[in-house]
């Protein structure tokens, strides 16, 4: 249904706007009270077209945080959701669409316009703020106890009555889009935060999670295409888990997002090669097979996914080099990069669960070197019960991170 036709016998509703990226229970609940409040009919969420003061800012796609909107509204029947600036070429302008929704609707209906504090403070720098007055009431949702001296004062300087607005407490409810998309970035959960349905929708459309940049995209893009010739469609979205996991740790622990993302890209590069071609090719790169390569050489294919990086996906950088290198033993004293990659490839999302999974993913977002010590001990612990030789790798490294148990 058009905005026109949720409209057309509509007496009295509100308008919301906002980028909504994403929407959250903080818009939902300041909705419904203003529509409880005054006894709105319809609330229109207006999701913004390309906002004049987040110009410089990388916004989701239109259509995306249309869609979050219209999913997040849909179980209320006061809820609607309009395209009107979504489809509305060029800049948008609040006095522009409360403009054209006055003349779609009868002259007797009352509209209301929905602006938190934070936007109110800054409301005589829209544009012709004066006239939003003549189209519509503004409502100026606070927190309880919150001082609207500074409102008043903004809304002289705009040319606005304030004595026309109409001031509400809504409970505070300390939720902001970009603390959730800074959320989702690092792998922190969002639950509670939003409606499930949203929720599910930024994880099955990959929103807030890492782009590469133009140059590294292409890399990856002839990497990718390498890969999936080589690796099982498994350890493909294993792989595509490492790299994202890795880019999330690189962000919280200051490294290099690039790097993180090209090494978990290629750390199993070399493991669904043959056990008989490894060896083969190890001994082509001068990998040397030591006494447990020797039984295992499926571990032999991190040193060989290193040789490979190098000489057939054309990687010359050291530390991606060595993050694939060491991420099945790990070593003692690894490097950034090398503890991201080891502990991506310990608990990205695809990867089964395995008791203690999550407490090592919590610990790896705030101290490196502590998830690194516990994942050696899991592994190590893991690999006696199975009776499988331990690297001398992996036990140096054993003995270098014991400390941090
Ligand atoms: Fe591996
Ligand atoms: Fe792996």
């Amino acid at each position: 249904m058009n905005t026109l036709d949720t409209l057309k016998n509509c007496k009295k509703f509100a308008i919301m706007g906002g980028t909504f990226d994403p929407i959250h229970y903080g818009h939902l609940v300041t909705a419904e009270t203003v529509c409880r409040e005054l006894d709105i009919e319809k609330v229109l969420f207006i999701p913004s077209g390309r906002p004049p003061h987040k110009q410089n800012i990388n916004i989701s796609d239109n259509e995306h945080r249309y869609l979050m909107t219209a999913i997040a509204a849909e179980d209320n029947p006061r809820f609607t959701v309009s395209r009107i600036e979504i489809d509305r070429p060029g800049m948008t302008y609040t006095v522009d669409t409360l403009g054209a929704l006055r003349k779609m609707c009868p002259k007797s209906c009352e509209i209301y316009f929905i602006t938190g504090a934070d936007a109110a403070l800054m409301i005589s720098s829209w544009k012709t703020p004066s006239k939003l007055q003549t189209l519509c009431k503004i409502v100026v949702v606070t927190r309880p106890g919150y001082d609207k001296n500074s409102i008043a004062a903004e809304f002289e300087r705009a040319g606005l009555d304030v004595e026309k607005a109409v001031f509400m407490d809504v409970p505070a409810l300390d939720i902001s889009s970009t603390d959730i998309r800074n959320r989702v970035s690092i792998g922190k959960s969002i639950k509670y935060l939003l409606p499930p349905n949203v929720e599910n929708y930024i994880y099955k459309n990959r929103l807030y999670v890492y782009t590469p940049d133009k140059k590294t995209a292409e890399k990856a893009e002839v990497i990718v295409k390498k890969l999936k010739k080589t690796l099982s469609s498994r350890r493909f979205i294993h792989t595509k888990g490492v790299a994202e996991e890795s880019v999330k740790l690189a962000r919280v622990h200051g490294a290099d997002e690039k790097k993180a993302y090209l090494a978990g890209l290629l750390h199993d590069c070399a493991k669904d090669i043959p056990n008989k071609e490894k060896l083969e090719l190890c001994k082509k790169y001068g990998v040397e097979i030591d006494k447990v390569l020797a039984e295992q050489p499926d571990l032999a294919h991190q040193f060989l996914g290193a040789e490979l990086a190098r000489a057939v996906f054309g990687i010359a950088d050291k530390e991606i080099l060595d993050a694939i290198r060491y991420h099945t033993t790990g070593r003692p004293d690894m490097g950034v990069l090398e503890k991201i990659v080891y502990l991506a490839d310990f608990f990205e999302p695809s990867r089964r669960y395995y008791d203690g999974r999550d407490e090592i993913k919590n610990l790896a977002y705030k101290d490196l070197d502590k998830a690194v010590a516990f994942s050696l001990k899991h592994t190590i612990d893991f690999n006696v019960k199975k009776s499988r030789l331990i690297h001398p790798l992996g036990k140096k490294a054993m003995d270098f991170y014991e400390e941090f148990l």
